[in-house]
């Protein structure tokens, strides 16, 4: 069977947790981009990650899922250089303002994912590999919330 019918089949109301908006990047932004995204992005496909190799280390690995803007992420990766960080958002801004603070801050222990973190969890994270995962929601207000709960339903029970 071709494969785009058998994902209809097994996802036959796929909802998704978030839109995303594009925006454009001057050729400056965009040269720095794909520097920073090379040396701390990870590219989302079907492997299950090594954590191992990806930090070139051993150390505990603590997920966030959805940092938005980061804020939480980068500090606690800047205080806790003994483990290590991986982040997935699907919002291109806040992925690259993470992306310029890792690097000017040379955070060798923070990587990032631009990837749906539903796909990410389901194809991507071997079982029992990570120490801690976060999910912060600051932002009051009713639509925020809703999608929220999509989001959390979706990693709970998909
Ligand atoms: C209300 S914001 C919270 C951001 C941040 N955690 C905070 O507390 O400020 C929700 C975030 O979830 C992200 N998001 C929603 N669904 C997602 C998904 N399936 N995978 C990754 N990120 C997702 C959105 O892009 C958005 O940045």
């Amino acid at each position: 069977m071709d494969k785009e019918l058998v994902n209809k089949v097994e996802h036959p109301h796929a909802i998704k947790s978030f839109v995303v908006r594009s925006g454009r990047m001057t050729p400056g932004q965009e040269k720095a981009y794909e520097e920073q995204w090379g040396d701390y992005g990870v590219d989302a496909d079907e492997q299950v990650l090594d954590f191992e190799l990806l930090f070139a280390r051993q150390a505990p690995v603590i997920l966030e899922i959805a940092f938005g803007m980061g804020d939480s992420m980068l500090e606690m990766a800047a205080r806790h250089p003994e483990n290590n960080y991986l982040g997935i958002e699907v919002h291109k801004p806040g992925v690259d303002r993470v992306l310029a603070n890792i690097s000017e801050q040379l955070l060798s222990n923070l990587k990032v994912m631009k990837f749906d973190a539903v796909e990410v969890l389901k194809k991507q994270i071997k079982d029992n590999s990570l120490t801690v995962v976060y999910l912060f929601f600051l932002i009051p207000g009713i639509k925020s919330v809703i999608k929220n709960g999509v989001l959390c339903r979706m990693i709970l029970f998909n």
